[in-house]
């Protein structure tokens, strides 16, 4: 069985949920781990991070059983993937059969165990793609940004987690509360950060020790479809997230 499967999840958009899912995936390669990636996002970023072949079958057929896992599996430099499709926008009018939350677990039983992590990027929204990526997880990372927005959100994410906990998947556990994006100059980062650390705390989970702070690095790292810790080794941006990758794999699991 994998060590881990990551659901990278907030229903809010931009907090930086696609950046960390390949920042995380690609920091487990690089040390040597066997990562599957699993892009549930019709925006198709992580798959477009990825470089990813956007004419193979995607996630979506294989969720309609359109597709075989080794139709949609891609081999990318440093990790598998499947990709998106946009046409994941209309998933909860497309996948609504009795047992509709356990698809993706479904599809994926034959080739798991082969992967030590697999990671799983979320759209924006509670939907059944998200209930469908937290069936399937071990473990939820949430990630926000340090506005009072994210902290209105936390609550609402963290609901539908333990719905999830409760019918689908009694394993699942938050990870943590990663923050993202993160300006320590201003007073009101460092104020919502202390608040957030509290609401992890209600939440009975925790805020990562790592934050991860805003560097422009990370979006041009992107637009050149590197991942970060090539483009810019010495960057803020590669610093934090190999600090997160060494915090996450630290902490036991449970
Ligand atoms: N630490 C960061 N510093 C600067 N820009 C970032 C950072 N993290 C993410 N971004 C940028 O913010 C935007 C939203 O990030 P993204 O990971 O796509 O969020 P989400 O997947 O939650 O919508 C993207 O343009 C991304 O390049
Ligand atoms: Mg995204």
């Amino acid at each position: 069985m994998p060590q881990d499967i990551i659901s990278v999840v907030n229903q809010k958009g931009g907090v930086g949920k696609s950046t960390t899912a390949h920042a995380l995936g690609i920091g487990l390669a690089n040390k040597g781990f066997k990562v599957l990636f699993i892009d549930l996002d019709g925006q198709g970023n992580l798959s477009y991070m990825l470089n990813a072949d956007m004419q193979k079958s995607s996630v979506l057929d294989l969720l309609m059983r359109k597709a075989k896992i080794n139709d949609v599996l891609q081999h990318c430099q440093r990790a598998d993937l499947i990709a998106s499709t946009p046409m994941l926008a209309g998933a909860d009018s497309i996948i609504t059969a009795t047992g509709k939350e356990y698809r993706l677990k479904e599809v994926l039983e034959d080739v798991i165990s082969k992967y030590d992590y697999i990671i799983i990027d979320t759209p924006p929204s509670l939907g059944i793609l998200v209930i469908n990526a937290l069936t399937l997880a071990y473990s939820a990372i949430i990630t926000a940004q340090a506005d009072i927005f994210s902290l209105q959100g936390i609550s609402q994410i963290n609901e539908t987690i333990n719905t999830v906990k409760q019918y689908c998947n009694n394993a699942l556990k938050i990870g943590g509360i990663l923050l993202t994006r993160y300006n320590e100059r201003t007073l009101i980062s460092r104020d919502i950060a202390e608040t957030l650390r509290k609401i992890a705390s209600q939440l009975k989970t925790k805020l990562y020790k790592t934050t991860i702070r805003e560097n422009i690095t990370i979006k041009e790292a992107q637009s050149t479809r590197q991942d970060i810790y090539t483009y810019a080794p010495n960057s803020n941006g590669a610093r934090d997230y190999q600090e997160f990758v060494k915090e996450y794999i630290s902490i036991p699991r449970g």
